[in-house]
């Protein structure tokens, strides 16, 4: 368990995150509604290079947004929100995205409501459970790279 009592906490350990990954990495962002997931994957977009000149929006509406050296991005990653897919046939809409053959391509996936997508994303990630009351967030690691971002993730 890591408190995030502020954001600036919320930002160093998104920091740690980004330290740790690698491409074809998949860290699994889960939480009510302001928990955030949004703000969690931002500060690690820009830790590992995207500059403020260039947006980093919400995927609520667009379902994921890809960021790679173009946009400063030391490797590519996809951040997706799944929140409009839940309720329907996730495996199916997974699929229709691609998401699963971008990752194995090599795009680190950084997914908000992802928790029913962990398997069908092909595992060994990291999820990261964001409670706000209080503020802190809760690791669970599936395979050798999620215990290793979970390592990174819980060093002080
Ligand atoms: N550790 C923190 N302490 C205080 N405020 C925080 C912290 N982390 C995030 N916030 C703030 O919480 C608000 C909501 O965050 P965010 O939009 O990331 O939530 P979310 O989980 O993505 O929500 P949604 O499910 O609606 O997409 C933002 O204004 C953000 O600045
Ligand atoms: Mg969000």
């Amino acid at each position: 368990m890591i408190a995030l009592p502020n954001r600036r906490a919320t930002l160093a350990l998104a920091r740690r995150l980004a330290q740790a990954l690698v491409p074809s990495d998949l860290v699994v962002l889960v939480g009510g509604l302001g928990a955030g997931k949004t703000f969690l994957a931002r500060g690690l977009l820009r830790a590992l290079g995207v500059p403020e000149e260039i947006a980093v929006p919400s995927p609520t509406f667009t379902l994921e947004n890809e960021y790679g050296p173009e946009e400063g991005a030391r490797l590519p990653v996809i951040h997706a929100d799944l929140y409009r897919l839940l309720g329907g046939d996730l495996e199916a809409e997974l699929a229709g995205l691609g998401l699963r053959d971008r990752r194995s391509a090599g795009a680190a996936l950084l997914v908000e409501w992802g928790e029913d997508a962990f398997s069908p994303l092909a595992g060994d990630g990291l999820l990261v459970h964001l409670e706000l009351e209080p503020r802190r967030a809760t690791l669970r690691a599936e395979g050798p790279r999620g215990e290793a971002l979970r390592n990174a993730a819980e060093i002080e």
